[in-house]
C-alpha cells in the first residue's frame, strides 16, 4: 500500500505560501516551484537503494555508499516542466521523459497530445512530476501509461493536492507513494483546488 506525505518542513510551508499569493509574478513563481521541487525531491528519495562503494580520502580508505536505483522523471506538460530543474539539482543523472496531457475544461478528463518514451522502461524508479493533483485524472492516466509500459515503482511528486485527487490516485494505483507540499480543502465547481494557487501552467508561463 502506498503512503501519502504532506511535507511539514518549515521551508516548504514558507515557500508554498509565497507561491499561492496572487501577487507572485511568473519569474518568482518559477523560482519557487524549482526550490520547492528540490526540497520535496530530498524527502521523496529517502528510500532509494544504496550499495557499498570504496572511497579513498586524503587520509585513508573507507567504505561509502552510492545510489544504485536508476531514476527517471516524468513531467506532465505543461506545468510539470517547471519542476524538472529542481529535481535534477538533487539527482542530475535522472532521465527525463515527457508526457503531454491537458485537462478538457468541460469534462475535466485528461487528453493526451505528446508522449516520448523508449520501447522498454530503463529506470528502476519513476517520479511523475505535476504541481497540481486536482481530480487526479491526469496523474492517474500517466500512472496507467507507465505501468502498461512496464514500470513497477512509480512515485507522484506534486505541490498542492486536493483530497479528491489523492482519493482517486490511491484508488486507481494503491501502491503509489504521493509526496506533496500541501493538501488543500476541496475542488470548486470548475475543478480548481481551493485555496490552491490558480492555474499552475498559466502562472509558470505567464499565459491566461
Ligand atoms: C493542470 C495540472 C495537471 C492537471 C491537474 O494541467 O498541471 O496536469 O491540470 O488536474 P486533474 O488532477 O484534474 O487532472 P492543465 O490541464 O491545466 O494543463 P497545463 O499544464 O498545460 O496548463
Ligand atoms: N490545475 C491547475 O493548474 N490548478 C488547479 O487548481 C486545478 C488543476
Amino acid at each position: 500500500m502506498g503512503t501519502v506525505h504532506e511535507s511539514s518542513h518549515p521551508l516548504v510551508r514558507h515557500k508554498i505560501t509565497l507561491l499561492r499569493s496572487v501577487t507572485t509574478q511568473p519569474k518568482k513563481f518559477r523560482e519557487i516551484v524549482r526550490e520547492l521541487t528540490s526540497l520535496l525531491a530530498y524527502e521523496a528519495t529517502a528510500d532509494l537503494a544504496l550499495a557499498p562503494v570504496d572511497v579513498v580520502t586524503p587520509l585513508t580508505s573507507t567504505t561509502g555508499a552510492e545510489i544504485i536505483d536508476r531514476i527517471a522523471l516524468v513531467p506532465i506538460l505543461r506545468a510539470g516542466i517547471g519542476m524538472v530543474d529542481g529535481f535534477l539539482e538533487v539527482i542530475p543523472t535522472a532521465e527525463v521523459w515527457h508526457i503531454g496531457l491537458y485537462r478538457d475544461h468541460q469534462t475535466l478528463e485528461p487528453v493526451e497530445y505528446y508522449r516520448k518514451q523508449p520501447d522498454h522502461p530503463l529506470a528502476d524508479v519513476f517520479y511523475v512530476l505535476d504541481p497540481m493533483l486536482a481530480t487526479g485524472g491526469s496523474a492517474s492516466a500517466t500512472m496507467h501509461m507507465l505501468h502498461a509500459w512496464g514500470a513497477t515503482r512509480v512515485i507522484y511528486l506534486g505541490l498542492i493536492a486536493a483530497p479528491e485527487g489523492i482519493a482517486r490516485l490511491t484508488r486507481d494505483h494503491p501502491d503509489t507513494d504521493i509526496y506533496v507540499a500541501a493538501i488543500d480543502d476541496h475542488l470548486d465547481e470548475r475543478g480548481y483546488i481551493v485555496p490552491g494557487l490558480g492555474d499552475a501552467g498559466d502562472r509558470l508561463f505567464g499565459t491566461h
